[in-house]
């Protein structure tokens, strides 16, 4: 299903073409008051991302307990031939989530794409991000995409036509979407991709507890300044006076679920006003903030299966932490 949003073409160069496909189909509003105003409060994990949010990510990636950006990374690195066989050489790259476009740089001299399509969602830093991206490699066709991948993706119409789409997805963001979410998700990766299409996904696996709480608790309280800084977000975003030292980081694994579960505990009671609407929230009271569902390899194929995608390899680390699948459109 195509968005009704028209592309808006914000610059364009030679090669280097940014859109915004986001701004006029949200209504951060409704979506924020409706989640906070429901018994269990809940933000979207897209608030995360403001400029700060993205930069205290890439600080995330760099912790010794955060074990998922490593491990991907060698990943990628060990097993770079073979994606590069699977792949083929110039498809249309299109990465869900860009961030800093960290991991790609990987594989783009191996890989060659024809044209590079970093999306995400928090677009100074994706624009910003594209423009480092180029001058690094002068020669790849980039078209940076301002969107919220949990839409049905928007595909710019300039890009070049009849090359082999591959999409990509790393950092395991799929769990944090719900089950029926994620089912979605894939399925619109799906029919983006086409019928000759693949799609790279990395997924964090169940594994022990203590790996998984410590990676979400760290000793300097970076995941903490991360979680917080999405009031700060909603602030900016509301006009709204969230004071983060009310409140406090929360995260563990939920085993029955499957999932790490990121919370904000108020401190105290107390009342917030954002978009001119006033916000009750009492001590000791939970905001979710984010799911992060871990996976078990096989019964991932079986959901990809669902989707539409064959899983046809799967590259995992020794520690079974971590793994790569290489889905193919059936
Ligand atoms: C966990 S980071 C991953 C960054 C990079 N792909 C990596 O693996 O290092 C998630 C990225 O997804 C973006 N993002 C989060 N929710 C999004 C959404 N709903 N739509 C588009 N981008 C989103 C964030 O802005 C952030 O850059």
């Amino acid at each position: 299903m195509q968005s009704k949003v028209q592309e808006r073409a914000i610059e364009s160069g030679d090669g280097l073409y940014f859109y915004d496909f986001n701004s006029e189909i949200q209504d951060q509003k409704k979506e924020i008051l409706t989640g906070l105003k429901q018994n269990n409060k809940k933000i979207s994990a897209k608030y995360f991302y403001d400029e700060k949010g993205s930069k205290l990510f890439e600080d995330i990636t760099n912790l010794p307990e955060y074990y998922p950006t490593r491990t991907e990374i060698s990943l990628i690195n060990k097993y770079r031939q073979e994606i590069l066989e699977k792949a083929g050489e110039h498809s249309i790259l299109i990465e869900y989530g860009s961030g800093a476009s960290t991991k790609i740089r990987l594989l783009l001299d191996a890989l060659k794409p024809k044209a590079y399509v970093p999306m995400d969602i928090s677009k100074d830093f994706l624009f910003d991000c594209a423009i480092e991206l180029r001058k690094q490699f002068p020669w790849l066709e980039i078209h940076a995409t301002c969107l919220d991948y949990r839409q049905p993706a928007t595909l710019p119409e300039r890009l070049p036509d009849g090359f082999k789409k591959v999409g990509f997805f790393p950092g395991s963001s799929l769990g944090n979407f719900a089950p029926e979410e994620a089912l979605n998700f894939l399925k619109g990766v799906r029919t983006t991709v086409g019928d000759n299409g693949a799609f790279l996904i990395g997924v964090d696996l169940v594994k022990d507890n203590q790996v998984l709480h410590d990676a979400y608790n760290d000793e300097q309280g970076v995941t903490a300044n991360f979680n917080l800084n999405i009031l700060d977000h909603l602030n900016k975003v509301g006009a709204g006076n969230f004071n983060t030292q009310n409140f406090s980081h929360h995260a563990f694994f939920n085993e029955e679920k499957s999932r790490i579960e990121m919370h904000l505990i108020s401190d105290i009671d107390q009342v917030v006003s954002l978009f001119n609407e006033r916000l009750i929230f009492k001590k000791n009271e939970h905001i979710i903030t984010e799911y992060s569902y871990k996976f078990i390899p096989s019964k991932f194929s079986e959901f990809a299966m669902r989707a539409g995608f064959e899983s046809k390899q799967i590259w995992s680390d020794e520690n079974k932490h971590f793994a790569l699948f290489w889905l193919e459109a059936i």
